[in-house]
């Protein structure tokens, strides 16, 4: 069948995705770009805010009105996949039971452990019944990892890098947080299965690979006498021969080790970048979140990363109008920007989840449009921080690992065959550089002296080489 997947959500969706489309291939069916093609639409969703799933429900809504206007003369299957199906389950088979037709609405709905299934689900689901799977907490960790070491190049985005996850799930309990119900608990891989997939990776050209976990440094393997530990990990992995660059997505500041940051120094491939989500710069906030860190423990570790990674890169998250923040600790948030430098930022507005501690208890009491504040004021501090960061690479070389056409260049029209277009790149540090350049370099390391920058990119010149 033609089959038409779209992804919401974070890199692990995204990974996620890549799998199941490596795994419907193998089953047979044609991934396709155009959903008006499709037999099988289906959608890896998120539930991390509501905003995230008011689009799912919105293309919902588009699929079933191409579904009725079918009139059957096609069948089309619909389905939900990932985090919102296993937050919904049964409840989204029965809001979109039935087309006027007679006809199914919804016919899939599968948690974000099912990819291996998807096709006898589509198979089931195709019979005219339709399916609802979910996934059951605590199943076994080697069962979970049997698809990525059979992953499918075809299906990689990117031609020199890789996302592999070490982990699935979360153990935290931030308040506000749905992940770890809709993920289930946290489940490290094996590491010597995770070694060998990035073997395979960089065997099939993949020079940069990007490890994937909820909370990547409390990654940890038992067997026997033996504990494998993030920072026994990446000096596992950053051994793989070929393997140019090791980077690793979402650290959380509670159990932050120096042996990470030594490995992150000591390792050449490992790259000076770290993701580290504050999520509130104030003590009374991060602990009615539950995040069990400090405002000063987390300067401590911006000070620690700073004291033994040379060159560190840092990168933040944080929420505003989280239940009870007031102006004082708004403030605080926006001093820890400064404080830590960040390259760059997220900020989000407050959710609330249905089923979390914060939702369920904390009355969401700071208005919208206190909050749409907040986030603005936020985000013009990162603005400032994030210049002054990028200003100081002017002036400087830095190898920068081509992505391709920069999206802006592909949408400005061409010359008949364009001499150099506008490239994208990045740099250890995860900077965005952008420079002229041919097209065939995607996937290639060149060295760019820096020209100029904003608040989010540099901008500079190739060097001769
Ligand atoms: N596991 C990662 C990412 C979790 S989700 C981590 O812990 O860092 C990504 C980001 O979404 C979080 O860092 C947080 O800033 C934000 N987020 C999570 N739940 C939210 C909610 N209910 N409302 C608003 N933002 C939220
Ligand atoms: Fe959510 Fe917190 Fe886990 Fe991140 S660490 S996924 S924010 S519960
Ligand atoms: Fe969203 Fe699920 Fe990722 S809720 S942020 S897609 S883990």
């Amino acid at each position: 069948m033609k089959i038409y997947l779209e992804t919401f959500g974070c890199q692990m969706n995204r990974l996620d995705s890549e799998l199941l489309a490596g795994v419907l291939r193998a089953a047979g069916h044609e991934m396709v770009a155009d959903a008006r093609t499709a037999d099988v639409l289906l959608h890896n969703t998120c539930s991390v805010r509501q905003h995230a799933e008011d689009k799912v429900h919105s293309r919902l809504g588009v699929d079933l009105r191409r579904k009725a206007d079918s009139k059957g003369r096609r069948k089309i299957i619909i389905g939900v996949l990932g985090c919102m199906a296993q937050r919904c389950g049964a409840e989204l088979l029965a809001r979109y039971k039935n087309l006027p037709t007679g006809q199914a609405g919804l016919d899939l709905v599968a948690g974000p452990s099912q990819l291996a299934n998807v096709p006898a689900l589509i198979a089931q689901a195709a019979t005219g019944e339709p399916v609802c799977a979910m996934d059951r907490p605590g199943s076994p960790a080697d069962g979970f990892d049997a698809i990525d070491l059979a992953r499918d190049v075809a299906c990689m985005p990117q031609v020199a890098q890789a996302f592999v996850r070490i982990s699935r799930g979360c153990n935290k309990a931030c308040a506000y947080c749905v992940v770890p119900a809709v993920r289930g608990p946290e489940v490290s891989r094996r590491p010597e299965r995770i070694a060998e997939e990035v073997r395979r990776l960089v065997g099939a050209g993949r020079s940069q690979i990007t490890l994937l976990g909820q909370t990547v440094n409390s990654y940890r393997w038992t067997a026997g006498p033996r504990t494998c530990r993030f920072n026994d990990l990446l000096a596992a992995v950053s051994a793989v021969p070929g393997l140019r660059r090791l980077r690793f997505v979402t650290s959380h500041p509670l159990d932050f080790g120096d042996d990470v940051l030594q490995a992150m120094r000591d390792l050449p491939n490992v790259c000076p970048y770290v993701h580290l989500p504050a999520q509130s710069g104030s003590d009374a906030v991060l602990k009615r979140m539950n995040r069990r860190y400090s405002r000063a423990q987390y300067d401590e570790l911006i000070d620690r990363c700073r004291a033994i990674v040379p060159n560190v890169v840092l990168a933040g998250d944080f929420i505003v109008g989280f239940p009870g923040e007031t102006e004082d600790d708004h403030a605080a948030s926006a001093e820890l920007i400064r404080r830590s430098g960040y390259k760059n930022c997220f900020v989000f507005k407050y959710s609330p989840r249905p089923g979390t501690f914060a939702a369920e208890k904390l009355a969401d009491d700071v208005p919208l449009s206190i909050k749409r504040r907040r986030n603005n004021e936020l985000l013009a501090v990162q603005e400032e921080v994030g210049l002054a960061h990028h200003a100081a690479y002017v002036g400087r070389m830095v190898e920068v690992l081509v992505e391709g056409p920069s999206p802006r260049a592909t949408k400005q029209p061409h010359p008949p065959n364009p001499p150099a277009t506008q490239l994208l790149g990045r740099t250890t540090g995860d900077h965005i550089v952008v420079f002229d350049g041919p097209s065939d370099l995607a996937g290639q390391y060149v060295n760019v002296r820096i020209t100029g920058a904003s608040s989010l990119t540099l901008t500079g010149e190739r060097a001769a080489s």
